[in-house]
């Protein structure tokens, strides 16, 4: 049988919120102190930024970077990270045990993403914390001169607020691996109260609601229901968490991350729609996936509760991405696309050094992981509106998620630029007939990166060598046959995005 993909400009699900291009940097190993941070590195600048990370973070085309964590928010203590460096002192950073030097803080942070044109996105400690440090943050953050807080921020050099936008209510309540942790009931009373209180100082400002931090979870779906009884008419959006990896050897059921990553949306729209519907609610909870990413979670991390007390920014959850990793990370990217019209923003953890797609080391070279490639074509392609596609493809039969399609289409158009996302999960070549009735195509460009077997291996070498093999612009000519009227065949690669 075979693969078809059908779209009409005229069917659309939603506008691409260029908040979608997210992505996250927690003080956690050598996020921010080697990776972003990193006073000395040669390519430094006056604050001690590492010009090369921002440079790719730049190509990536990150466009919001959520911030400082993660587990590490919950025993936060923000006032402790600003003012004259000098005299912060280190603290004992519980979720990660790691000794925090307290050098970066939130001025640092959002200076940096000021000068680089990113979005910041804040979280509030809900854990060891509450509604008086929540609003003291937003108050440093945003507020004007006259007022306690805005004040110190003045007299620690910054004069106009830094209008913040974004606020999460605190970091995956849910988890019992949480400082802090509580149960639904306790946490949606605190985001309410916690929430309601920072709308006063800043009624501008969206917030986001923990949801679940995977689908995995006992508590799914009960604790979105219950947290959002609480709070529906004052957050903006409800978080997702979700990290997907290959066990023992079960490539298809990888491969198929993006039609498991498809679901957890599904439920957590009805899930939210249905505490609406109660209410007879017309206000509609769209979706911060402020957490996505392959991880090696199960499989190479050790466990966060054996970890030793580190310091001077240990390396932890450093995964070394294969082609096979990127191909999964642009086909969740295809998901995230069809779900244009509820998940608004969404964030790839991590950014740097972290399950991320940059790598640095220390006094030496930044450079892209595989998974770097799709993310940075999508957040280039992917323009305007995304188109409601009507695909055609056999099943494949996984063991993780019973069938799931062998290709994946997600679609963009704007200014008359059609972008098509494509993903063959299959091991074999696949022709897609492209059907395209609204208007003939003429195709410019062409990117693809294949997944193969081959092994990851940590260093730059290896991420070039991966860019080689696997990923690269392709001969438009050779692979797509267009220009018939209105049809286009395209042939995937086995294994490709
Ligand atoms: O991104 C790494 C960690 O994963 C975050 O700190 C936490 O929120 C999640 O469990």
């Amino acid at each position: 049988s075979r693969t078809r993909v059908l779209l009409h400009p005229d069917f659309t699900v939603g506008t691409v919120d260029r908040r979608l291009f997210g992505s996250f940097v927690e003080h956690l190993g050598r996020a921010v102190y080697t990776g972003i941070h990193e006073p000395g590195h040669p390519t430094s600048d006056e604050h001690g930024f590492r010009r090369d990370v921002a440079d790719l973070t730049r190509e990536l085309g990150v466009t919001t970077v959520r911030y400082p964590g993660g587990n590490f928010v919950s025993n936060y203590r923000w006032e402790d990270a600003v003012g004259p460096v000098e005299q912060r002192k280190p603290f004992l950073d519980l979720a990660w045990r790691t000794v925090e030097p307290n050098l970066v803080g939130t001025d640092e942070f959002l200076q940096w993403a000021e000068r680089e044109g990113i979005q910041p996105m804040m979280a509030v400690n809900l854990g060891t914390r509450g509604v008086e440090e929540a609003v003291a943050l937003l108050e440093y953050c945003n507020g004007e001169a006259g007022t306690r807080w805005a004040d110190l921020r003045i007299a620690n050099g910054r004069e106009k607020p830094y209008g913040v936008k974004l606020w999460c209510l605190g970091n995956e309540m849910d988890g019992p691996w949480q400082i802090g942790h509580k149960d639904a009931h306790e946490y949606g009373r605190l985001a309410r109260n916690a929430g309601a209180a920072m709308k006063l100082v800043d009624p501008s400002i969206e917030l986001v609601a923990c949801g679940s931090s995977s689908m995995q979870m006992a508590t799914f779906g009960e604790w979105e229901r219950t947290v959002l009884e609480y709070t529906y008419d004052l957050v903006d959006h409800i978080s997702m968490h979700a990290y997907y990896e290959e066990v023992d050897g079960d490539r298809a059921s990888f491969l198929g991350s993006g039609t498991a990553m498809d679901r957890f949306i599904e439920r957590v729209v009805a899930s939210a729609d249905a505490v609406g519907a109660q209410r007879r609610s017309d206000k509609r909870i769209t979706i911060s996936f402020d957490e996505w990413n392959v991880w090696y979670l199960t499989t190479r991390f050790p466990g966060e509760e054996n970890l030793p007390i580190q310091r001077d920014a240990p390396r932890i959850i450093e995964d070394v991405y294969s082609g096979l990793d990127a191909v999964v990370v642009g086909d969740l990217l295809v998901t995230l696309l069809n779900h244009a019209d509820r998940v608004p923003v969404a964030c790839l953890a991590q950014l740097v050094n972290v399950i991320a797609p940059i790598m640095t080391e220390p006094g030496g070279e930044a450079w892209r992981q595989p998974t770097f490639h799709p993310f940075a074509t999508t957040a280039r392609l992917a323009q305007g509106e995304a188109l409601d596609l009507r695909v055609t493809t056999p099943g494949i039969t996984t063991k993780a998620h019973g069938e799931v399609p062998s290709v994946t289409a997600a679609a963009t158009l704007s200014d008359g630029t059609v972008a098509l996302f494509l993903t063959n999960r299959s091991p074999e070549p696949v022709e897609v007939e492209l059907a395209h009735p609204g208007a003939a195509l003429d195709v410019t460009e062409g990117w693809s990166m294949t997944a193969d077997h081959e092994a990851a291996v940590a260093g730059p070498e290896h991420a070039e060598k991966v860019a080689q093999a696997h990923w690269g612009s392709f001969d438009v000519a050779g692979r797509v046959a267009g220009g018939v009227g209105t049809t286009t065949t395209v042939t995937l690669p086995p294994e490709s995005w």
